[in-house]
């Protein structure tokens, strides 16, 4: 089932309308390639009418289309410079900036398209090896995504051992996770300090903020810049001033203004300028 070059266009038009994801002809293939078990399975005559059905229709057949087209390509501690950033700079930062106020030991911390899971459970467990006394901290980690199978695999924390040896040396993996199966599961302690939601970033934040940092890491590069630069802007709202927002480590924001300033280039971290947003 191949596409006309209009009919190419305007699925990409309800693709992107549905979950951001920003496609030119050069996807076609990719795009076609993903959708054509849900198009056999769902008896449909052309990917369009796959596609608005979806869109429009049936929530299940939706939610399928959205898991089949997510690339959720993740590992834990994925850019090893940015957690290392994170852990020698950011967190003594938070823990001095709360230090001036005894009752504050409380951090909030949003991983804004979680995929698999592999990132807040790298935050979590940064948090615990780098925090002077964790246990003394009341500690909320939000982890949302879009896919309700990345979302499921998330909360469940139950990994493949290929899955664990992408970025998890030995010591570590066996301070948080237990064997389990033929993979391993996290621990209680670390899964608690996680709340799971399924969200769409292109809509209502799920969370009200302040958020002490944010992780938006390796998901705009897939929006419109428009989507991509509100998207920014309405995180960079839910920030207070000293807070940390975390991209990708092929991701700059220099190109949205003033309203962000580098901190720690090399690990693509910024802080929010105050003052009002410039929007276009
Ligand atoms: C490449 S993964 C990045 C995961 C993680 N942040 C990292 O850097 O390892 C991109 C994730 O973004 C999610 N995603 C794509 N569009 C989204 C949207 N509109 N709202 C929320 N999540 C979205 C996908 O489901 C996928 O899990």
């Amino acid at each position: 089932m191949t596409s006309s070059t209009d009919d190419f266009a305007l699925l990409c038009r309800l693709v992107s309308d549905l979950c951001g994801m920003n496609l030119d002809e050069s996807k076609q293939y990719f795009l076609e390639s993903r959708l054509a078990e849900l198009a056999s399975n769902n008896d449909v005559e052309s990917h369009i009418d796959l596609v608005r059905q979806a869109a429009y229709a049936d929530s299940e057949l939706r939610d399928s289309l959205i898991d089949a087209i997510t690339v959720k390509e993740t590992q834990f501690f994925r850019d090893g410079a940015t957690f290392a950033a994170f852990q020698k700079y950011v967190v003594p930062e938070l823990v001095d900036q709360k230090a001036r106020c005894w009752h504050m030991r409380q951090l909030r911390i949003w991983s804004a398209a979680c995929s698999t899971g592999q990132e807040p459970y790298s935050i979590a467990i940064a948090l615990r090896e780098t925090l002077p006394d964790p246990d003394a901290w009341s500690i909320s980690i939000y982890a949302t995504d879009i896919s309700r199978s990345a979302i499921h695999q998330a909360q469940r924390g139950w990994y493949t051992a290929h899955e664990i040896a992408r970025g998890l040396p030995q010591p570590i993996r066996d301070r948080y996770f237990v064997p389990s199966g033929d993979g391993w599961k996290v621990i209680d302690q670390l899964r608690q300090m996680i709340t799971f939601v399924r969200s769409n970033l292109l809509d209502t934040f799920p969370v009200k903020g302040p958020f002490d940092v944010i992780f938006c890491r390796n998901v705009a590069i897939y929006f419109k810049p428009e989507q991509r630069r509100d998207l920014f802007l309405r995180l960079a709202d839910a920030m207070p001033r000293h807070g940390y927002l975390i991209v990708g480590s092929t991701e700059s924001l220099s190109d949205l203004g003033p309203r962000f300033k580098t901190r720690h280039a090399g690990a693509a971290i910024y802080q929010p300028n105050l003052g009002p947003a410039v929007r276009s």
